[in-house]
């Protein structure tokens, strides 16, 4: 089979507009951090209703400023979820601080917690914690996850913040957009609840720039330092310098880093912006149809939508049982390579990894639900723009494969 009948994982929707919008840019001269930058925060800022936006080369960076802005120390804890990427908890290590993990719920695959209470309540008494150096400082964030875009029990994770004193960085990676409903039954945007919101808009996100992420606040101060420190800790609006406006004069207050965004990933990422509510109601459509398609099958769990969440669907994330199915995961994925189908897998836990095993001796018995799934979850492509007959290709497959692992 050619190259042409295999079904990427992931396609990122790039249209004439960004196409345009980066000729443009890369016409006028101002390829790195400039005023399409200050646009697109503008306009992030205004979508997701914060006052201030902070345009960041990754939202492994955001979260890493996010940390840095609410004053991270060495030996502090941070509360991140097992089921999560690299990213949630290297930022915590950048700091020599400890990530604190929270096994995840069976059904959404988000942080439990139910869990995250029980382990804060056993640090504030002074009992022993896997994971956690007998000698510590304070708990000072939470970190949910909102894990292939349904929303992550914010309301709960918010009530924890303010009873023990811990602020709250959302890893909004997978949703943007996606809604949660309040105690009064209205809709609220994910990462609405955070003290700081961190997104992301790799290749394979719901909007992306290629790289690229973003940091939200209300916070003033917050969003001053996190500017600062994207760039080399050096004074206000440094990306100015350069400008007619600017002044040569610089001062470095603090040894920062490098994680500004680029003008010509901001001239893609105006035009995706644009486009959010659009890809999240085909996203929609596209999970929909996964769903008909792949109903009933015994050992084949799918995802679905809370009734209080509106999903954003950017991963479509299945269970195989292997024990109903007759196949493993592993093998199951081969299969479907063989099908020319591209499958990934999110997440190996995080204490399952060699680096987290190593370092804080954990089993992966230690957070049993998402050591489980471990071994049985595997995403499915699911992007705007994925036709009927892939969609329909992708769902016979599943089938197939089933029933000939019966068979065998
Ligand atoms: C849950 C989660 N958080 C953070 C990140 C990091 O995003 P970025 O690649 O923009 O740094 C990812 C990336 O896939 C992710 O899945």
């Amino acid at each position: 089979m050619s190259d042409d009948n295999f079904i990427r994982f992931f396609k990122p929707q790039i249209g004439i507009e960004e196409i345009s919008e980066v000729v443009d840019c890369l016409k006028s001269g101002w390829l790195t951090t400039a005023g399409r930058t200050k646009k697109f925060e503008e306009d992030f800022a205004k979508y997701t209703g914060f006052s201030h936006a902070v345009a960041l080369n990754s939202c492994t960076a955001a979260l890493h400023l996010a940390l840095e802005a609410v004053g991270l120390q060495e030996g502090e804890l941070v509360i991140v979820p097992s089921m999560t990427f690299a990213a949630t908890a290297e930022v915590v290590r950048y700091f020599n601080a400890t990530p604190v993990l929270v096994d995840c719920n069976e059904d959404d695959f988000c942080m439990n917690m139910t869990q995250a209470e029980e382990i804060i309540e056993k640090i504030q008494a002074g009992k022993p914690v896997k994971g956690v150096p007998e000698k510590h400082g304070k708990i000072r964030a939470i970190i949910p996850v909102h894990y292939g875009g349904q929303v992550a029990d914010v309301l709960k994770a918010r009530e924890l913040c303010d009873k023990y004193g811990m602020y709250m960085i959302e890893d909004c990676a997978h949703c943007c957009p996606a809604f949660f409903k309040d105690k009064k039954g209205q809709w609220i945007m994910a990462g609405k609840s955070a003290d700081i919101a961190c997104y992301s808009f790799y290749a394979n996100k719901t909007i992306t720039t290629g790289e690229g992420g973003m940091a939200t606040t209300d916070n003033q101060e917050w969003a001053d330092r996190m500017r600062v420190m994207a760039l080399h800790g050096i004074s206000k609006d440094a990306w100015k310098r350069f400008s007619k406006a600017g002044s040569w004069y610089y001062e470095i207050v603090a040894p920062g880093f490098k994680y500004n965004l680029t003008d010509v990933a901001s001239a893609i990422g105006i035009h995706q912006l644009k486009k959010a509510d659009l890809f999240m109601d085909e996203r929609k459509k596209v999970a929909e149809k996964l769903t008909k398609g792949l109903h009933g099958i015994p050992g084949i769990v799918l995802p679905f939508e809370k009734k209080d969440r509106k999903h954003a669907w950017h991963l479509y994330e299945i269970r195989i049982v292997a024990s109903e199915t007759g196949i493993t995961r592993d093998l199951f994925i081969d299969k479907m390579k063989d099908a020319e189908i591209g499958c990934s897998v999110h997440y190996i836990p995080l204490h399952m990894h060699p680096y987290y095993k190593e370092k804080y001796g954990f089993v992966k018995e230690d957070f049993p639900i998402s050591g489980m799934l471990a071994s049985e979850i595997m995403s499915l492509p699911i992007y705007p723009g994925l036709t009927d007959e892939e969609i329909h290709r992708i769902c016979e497959a599943v089938k197939k494969i089933v029933k000939e692992a019966k068979k065998a």
